[in-house]
C-alpha cells in the first residue's frame, strides 16, 4: 500500500488547525488504499522517508526560514535519502505571522536538491487561518494522497 508521510512542526493552535485540516484531507474516506503516517519533525527519521512514497511538510516561518525542527529533519535525512527518493511527490504548508517568503524559499531549495516533485500548490497562511485557508489545507492533503492512490 502506498505510504504518505506527513512531517510537521506544530507549535501553536494556528499551526495545529492547519495540520488537522491537511490530515483530514489526506485521510478522506473517498481516498482508498493510502497509509498516512504522521511524524513530528523532530522525531521523523530517514527510515520514515525511505519507506514513504510521498510527503507532506508543515512548518511555521521562524526567523525568516522554515522552523529549526523542519530544518533539523532535512539535515538528518538529506544524504541518506538523496539517492533513493528522487522524483517522489510532495506538498507543503507554511504558517507565519507576517512574511513566509524565506521559509518558502528554503523548502523549495532543499526539495529541489532532493529532486522531489512538488505535486500541489503550497499553502501559506499568515495570522489566524480562516475557513478558506483551512479548505486549502484540506485540498493539499487530499491532492497528495489521491495522487498516491492512483
Ligand atoms: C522566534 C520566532 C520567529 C518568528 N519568525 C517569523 C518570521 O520570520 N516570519 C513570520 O511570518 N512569522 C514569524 N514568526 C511567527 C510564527 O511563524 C508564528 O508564531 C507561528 O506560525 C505560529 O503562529 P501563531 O503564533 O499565530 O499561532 C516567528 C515566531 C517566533 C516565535
Amino acid at each position: 500500500m502506498p505510504t504518505l508521510l506527513i512531517v510537521h512542526h506544530t507549535p501553536s493552535p494556528n499551526c495545529q488547525a492547519m495540520f488537522e485540516a491537511v490530515v483530514s484531507g489526506a485521510t478522506a474516506p473517498e481516498i482508498e488504499g493510502v497509509r498516512v503516517v504522521r511524524r513530528a519533525a523532530l522525531s521523523a527519521t530517514a527510515a520514515d522517508v525511505l519507506d514513504a512514497d510521498g510527503f507532506l511538510l508543515g512548518t511555521p516561518a521562524n526567523l525568516g526560514y522554515m522552523s529549526g525542527a523542519l530544518k533539523h529533519f532535512f539535515d538528518q535525512i538529506y544524504y541518506p535519502c538523496l539517492d533513493t527518493t528522487k522524483g517522489r511527490p510532495f506538498g507543503y504548508y507554511v504558517h507565519g505571522g507576517n512574511d513566509v517568503t524565506g521559509a518558502v524559499r528554503g523548502i523549495e531549495s532543499v526539495t529541489t536538491g532532493l529532486g522531489w516533485r512538488r505535486a500541489a500548490e503550497a499553502v501559506t497562511v499568515t495570522g489566524e487561518p480562516d475557513k478558506a485557508a483551512l479548505e486549502r489545507c484540506w485540498e493539499l492533503g487530499a491532492t497528495i494522497a489521491a495522487g498516491l492512490a492512483d
